[in-house]
Order: structure tokens, then C-alpha cells, then sequence
């Protein structure tokens, strides 16, 4: 007997169209995973026999990785797609490959592509559900998810929550999926950044350019991954200076609450964006704690969305 969930669809694509409600669903399905994760056999044959791919055409270790986990203790197989050895370098088409590999009958295909939009294209053209695991500077929906449900999980509830995200608004993907989840789970939202990389259209939060002013009665000081392929010289005049106004230490970490958590997606450039002590300090940073509840996260997802196809 297949479960009717809160969220009913198929893919997992955007975090723009999902609801309160459809938020919740995955956090509450998460919780049980979160407790078979601490057991020692982690095991379970929900999803035997069904088949996953890793499709990454950007490098990963976090997403990509956690899925594999997620799958794997699910009971599901799971194939990783090594891209740079595959035909697109004979000049297939991406839309091609992934036909091809529809053919196959997988139940999830997992994309992380540079294209914005591209797993959205996908999910036209494929029988198999489709989850955008990091689309160019678009969204990256189970990343906030997870970051919710680190949340969820230490703070009890996300009313009242004031969450400063600081750092590269403009070319992020986790910005941009957290600025919908959270806003819609009722946190109120800091963008703190330079000028230069804060979205001129930006929209349901509060813009600040000093990290002492945006910081102010924060309960969590989410930071992002400097882009330094994309950023430094076009935007920011080097690391060193960048670390000085927007780089989070613990005297900038006083500006927000007492007791203030730090969060960052990672990957982490350590002193640029992120003071390195700061970043291992198990009392402040609840890193460690968000690559955690992307496991349970994920397994949450992979479960809801075969059931959904079944149905
Ligand atoms: N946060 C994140 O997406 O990390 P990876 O690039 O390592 O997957």
C-alpha cells in the first residue's frame, strides 16, 4: 500500500514552488531516518531493488556522496555516472544522455549541471523522478532542507528564528533555496554581503552591507562559499581584505545573539569566508551537524518521491 504524503509530486526541482506544508513533509519524514542513522546496522529494504544515478557534472563530495548513503541504506543500487568518462565527450547531447540512460528504467535520476533550469528540462523528457541537486546559480534543494531540519533540530521550531546569510548572495544556490524554505517556515531573513554580490531583485529579506549591522539579534549566522573561480578581482579585491570585512570570526560572531550557531554549506575556504577555529568550534558551528541531517534528509526524499512515482 503506497502512503499519500504532503508532497505529491514526482521530481524535486525548485524550492520556489514548494509549500509550507510540502517543507514540513520531508522534515517529518526525516525524523525516522535520523534515528536508523545512529544505529549500528543502518540498513533498511525500502527501497530494494530500486535503481538511483549520480549524475554530477560539477564536482561534489557532500551531495553526491549523501546520496549514495542515503540510497545505499535504503536498499536501492545505485550507479555513479563518471561524466568525464562518458559519451558527452564524444558530443551526445546532455538531453541524449540522460534518454539513454531513462531506457535503463532507473526510479531517480540525480543531477547537479552548471545550466540553470537544466534538471527542470529533464524532468520533461524522463520517466524517472528527478532531483536538482545543484543547478548553476539557480537553487539547490536538498541543501535546504537539510539546513532546515539542522535547524529543526536545534532550535525546536524556526518562529522568531533571525538567520543572517552573508557572504556570496549572487552566485548561490543555497542563498536562493534558503531564502524560500526559510522565509515560508517563518525565519526572518539578513542578506549581508558587498554590494557587488548582493541580487539587485532580491527579494523577502533584509539587505545589509556591515556584517555588525546585519549580524544584529541573529540566531544563526549562515556563510557562504566564496566562489574564488568567480569572484576574487571581478568582485572583491583579494582574500585578505575580503576576510576582514565579511570573513566570520568570533568578534564578528558577538554581534549576533549570545549563543549564536554558525552554518556553512560547505565547501568551506577556510580564513577567507570562515575563520578556521571558529568553523571546528563543536559549541558554535553546527557544520559537522549539517552534513548529518543530509543523509536523513535525502533518505527522506528518495523515499518520498518512489512512492509518489508509484502511485
Ligand atoms: N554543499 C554542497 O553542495 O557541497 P558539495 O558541493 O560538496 O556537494
Amino acid at each position: 500500500m503506497k502512503k499519500i504524503f504532503d508532497y505529491n509530486k514526482k521530481h524535486l526541482i525548485e524550492c520556489k514552488n514548494l509549500t509550507k506544508k510540502e517543507i514540513q513533509c520531508f522534515l517529518k519524514e526525516s525524523e525516522k531516518y535520523i534515528k536508523i542513522n545512529k544505529k549500528k546496522i543502518k540498513k533498511t529494504n525500502l527501497l530494494n531493488g530500486r535503481t538511483v544515478f549520480n549524475l554530477f557534472f560539477e564536482d561534489s563530495t557532500r551531495t553526491r556522496t549523501s546520496f549514495e548513503v542515503a540510497a545505499k541504506r535504503l536498499g536501492a543500487d545505485l550507479i555513479n555516472v563518471s561524466v568525464k568518462d562518458s559519451s558527452i565527450n564524444k558530443g551526445e547531447t546532455l538531453l541524449d544522455t540522460m534518454t539513454t540512460i531513462n531506457s535503463m528504467s532507473p526510479d531517480v535520476l540525480i543531477v547537479r549541471h552548471p545550466e540553470e533550469g537544466i534538471s527542470l528540462k529533464i524532468s520533461k523528457i524522463v520517466s524517472a523522478c528527478v532531483i536538482n541537486a545543484g543547478d548553476g546559480s539557480h537553487e539547490h534543494p536538498t541543501q535546504a532542507l537539510l539546513d532546515a531540519l539542522t535547524i529543526k533540530k536545534r532550535f525546536g521550531n524556526f518562529k522568531k528564528l533571525k538567520i543572517a546569510i552573508c557572504g556570496d548572495i549572487l552566485h548561490s544556490r543555497v542563498a536562493r533555496s534558503n531564502i524560500e524554505i526559510l522565509t515560508k517556515l517563518g525565519c526572518k531573513i539578513n542578506v549581508v554581503g558587498p554590494k557587488s554580490l548582493i541580487p539587485k531583485d532580491i527579494e523577502k529579506v533584509k539587505v545589509y552591507s556591515s556584517m555588525k549591522e546585519g549580524l544584529k539579534n541573529c540566531d544563526i549566522v549562515m556563510m557562504l562559499r566564496i566562489q574564488k573561480e568567480r569572484i576574487i578581482s571581478k568582485y572583491v579585491p583579494n582574500e585578505k581584505i575580503y576576510f576582514e570585512k565579511y570573513g566570520l570570526d568570533y568578534n564578528k560572531l558577538d554581534y549576533a545573539n549570545k549563543n549564536a550557531f554558525v552554518m556553512h554549506p560547505g565547501p568551506m575556504n577556510r580564513d577567507v569566508e570562515i575563520d578556521s577555529k571558529l568553523a571546528d568550534d563543536v559549541t558554535r558551528s553546527l557544520i559537522q551537524e549539517q552534513v548529518t541531517m543530509g543523509v536523513a534528509i535525502r533518505m527522506a526524499c528518495l523515499e518520498i518521491l518512489i512512492n509518489n512515482k508509484d502511485i
